[in-house]
This record gives structure tokens, C-alpha cells and sequence, in this order.
């Protein structure tokens, strides 16, 4: 059947972080990590084979994809090609509702919706498992937007007969606990480093990324434990650490890996001084200069207008959000 089909999609958040990755081809991780997806800005992803052409078409947000962007999802889409023994070229149609720079459009939506309207428009019957790592060979974080809520991203092991198969996300669904999500949009300049760079420069040149990464090991454990527990302060407090310590060991490397800015450290100034007063608030930062904060959704609205007081920024308030889905009526 040459039927489109239509896969929307929403970005995450880590609360343990992925950082590096121990095979760059199999975009295998060098540790687990734990994640909230959101329900703001998803990504809506049509593929409609194009089965005469010589090339694939990728339009994204309206415009024509040309060069390494553009070869990053058509080697992407050669994988989906090979499970389903085609050589079929595709047309692609992706949008975004975020806006530029926000730092939380990436390509964790993208990748994930992708991967559901590519495998479904060549007919490939994916369950989550598989369809999580399909998301994962286009990027990391992507493996974890196939599911909504918490989410717990298994690195697996290459003791495994295929380590393929042992990295795959999956829900965590033993919490009841909900959070908010703060985003504090500080900046709209471009990455100074992708991300695939700056994992490969932290992990060789940076003398704090092992600890980091040992640290990471634990705090999946406690992380899941918090959840399971409902404990918002643990949870708060392991998230922090382990984002502050994934910054650190980048601004420790050769050269430097810098995605803090003076008003990232100014905001997260007044989110220590604000919990210091008695705030229930935790900070998180990802590949950019915007700071993120964790809280309960009792609490968002007016921490929310707390921090845009304080920054004189807009503040973005999210919540836990879903999976990815197919559209109907395709
Ligand atoms: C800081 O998933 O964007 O957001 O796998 O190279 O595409 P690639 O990287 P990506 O990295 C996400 C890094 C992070 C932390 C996280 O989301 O866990």
C-alpha cells in the first residue's frame, strides 16, 4: 500500500542524563538513564513512500532538507529500509511547533516520530520494544519519546548476543508521582557543539566524566527508587546533581564543552535561593543555555511567574505527556 502515514510525537526531559556513548554506529549508551516525556511542542511526521523515485525528499517545518541534515535521516531511513527488505524512497514531512532555540524541539520528538511513521508507512509491525530502538539509531534521547510518562532507557550490555536488542527503552509505571516541568528560554543562539561532538570531546578529554559516569550508574537505581517512592525532594535532588555533574565534566574537557552561560548561572542562582526560602524546585540542564526546573504542578503557575520576576525571560510550564502516536485516517 503507497498509504501516508502520520506519527506525532513529543520531546523528554532526563532526569538521569544520557551522555556518551559506548558505539557511535549503534548509538549504544554508555549508561542508562531515566526520563519524563512532555506535552508541549510535538513533532507530527508524515512518510509516504515514493516508490519511483531515486532519492529521498525530507521537508522540514516547510523547507526543503539538504546536506548532512538531510543524510543523517536518509541513513536513518535506510535501516527502516533494511528491516523491510525494500528500496523504496520516501518523501518526509515534519513539523515542530516549538520555536527556534527553545531547547527542547530536538531531535528526541523528531527521531521518535519518525520512526513510527517510517516503519508503519513500510509496513513493518514494531512493537514498542523494537520501534524504541528503531528511535534510538536516529538519536539516543529519541528512544526514550516512544513512551509517555517516566521512562527508563536500559544502555544493555555487550555481553548480550546482540547488544541491539538490549537497548531499549520502556515506561516506568511503578509511580504515581507527577511533576511540572520550568523552562527558562534564555537564549536562541545555535549550539556552540552538537551533541555527538561534545559527548565524543567529554568522554576522552574530560578527566570528571568517569566519576560522572559512575555516579550515573547509581542514580538510575536511586532515580527509580524516588519515583517509586514519590519522593519529589529525592527526585528533585538526584536530577540536579546528576545534570550539574554532566555540565561540569563537559566544561572539563579539551577544550572546553561551555553550554552555561552567565545567565544560566544566574537563574540557577535564584532557583537555589528560592529553595533555600522554602521552594520545592530542582534545576536540570540539557545541550544549551536554558535552565529547566522540576517541580510539583500544584506549583508551577506560581513558580512560573516567580522565575519570569526574576529573569525577565518567558517561562515555559510543562507536564508529564504521551507517547507517540499514529494519526488516524491516514
Ligand atoms: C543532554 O539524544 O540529542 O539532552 O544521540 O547524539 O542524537 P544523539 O544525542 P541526543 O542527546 C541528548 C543529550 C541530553 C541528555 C538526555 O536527553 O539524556
Amino acid at each position: 500500500s503507497l498509504l501516508p502515514a502520520t506519527a506525532v510525537a513529543h520531546p523528554n526531559i532526563a532526569l538521569v542524563k544520557y551522555w556518551g556513548k559506548r558505539d557511535e554506529h549503534l548509538m549504544l549508551p554508555c549508561a542508562d538513564s531515566v526520563s519524563m516525556t512532555l506535552d508541549v511542542y510535538p513533532t507530527t511526521t508524515t512518510v509516504q513512500l515514493r516508490p519511483d523515485a531515486t532519492n529521498d525528499v525530507v521537508i522540514m517545518d516547510g523547507r526543503f532538507l539538504r546536506g548532512e541534515s538531510s543524510q543523517r535521516v536518509t541513513r536513518f531511513l535506510d535501516l527502516v529500509r533494511t528491516q523491510a527488505d525494500s528500496r523504496d524512497r520516501v518523501l518526509v514531512d515534519s513539523r515542530n511547533t516549538a520555536p527556534v532555540g527553545v531547547g527542547l524541539a530536538s531531535s528526541s520528538a523528531g527521531f521518535a516520530a519518525l520512526a513510527l511513521a517510517a516503519s508503519k508507512a513500510f509496513q513493518l509491525s514494531l512493537d514498542h520494544r523494537a520501534l524504541s530502538r528503531l528511535a534510538r539509531r536516529g538519536s539516543g534521547s529519541a528512544a526514550r519519546s516512544v513512551f509517555g510518562g517516566f521512562v527508563h532507557w536500559h544502555a544493555g550490555t555487550d555481553y548480550a548476543p546482540d547488544p541491539d536488542f538490549a537497548s531499549y527503552a520502556e515506561p516506568v509505571t511503578d509511580t504515581r508521582l507527577d511533576l511540572a516541568l520550568l523552562a527558562v528560554l534564555l537564549d536562541t543562539a545555535p549550539k556552540p557543539v552538537s551533541s555527538r561532538e561534545a559527548m565524543r570531546r567529554t568522554m576522552t578529554t574530560s578527566p570528571a566524566f568517569h566519576r560522572w559516569l559512575a555516579a550515573t550508574r547509581t542514580d538510575t537505581a536511586l532515580m527509580r527508587g524516588a519515583l517509586r517512592a514519590g519522593d519529589v525532594q529525592a527526585v528533585g535532588e538526584i536530577a540536579e546533581r546528576n545534570a550539574m555533574g554532566m555540565h561540569a565534566a563537559m566544561e572539563a574537557a579539551v577544550p572546553p564543552v561551555v553550554y552555561r552561560t552567565s545567565a544560566s548561572h544566574h537563574v540557577l542562582r535564584q532557583v537555589r535561593r528560592l529553595r533555600a526560602a522554602g521552594e520545592r524546585m530542582w534545576a536540570t540542564m540539557d545541550a544549551g543555555p536554558n535552565v529547566k526546573v522540576l517541580c510539583l504542578p500544584g506549583d508551577a503557575a506560581r513558580l512560573a511567574d516567580q522565575l519570569r520576576r526574576l529573569s525577565h525571560r518567558p517561562v515555559l510550564v510543562a507536564r508529564s505527556g504521551p507517547g507517540a502516536t499514529l494519526h488516524r485516517g491516514e
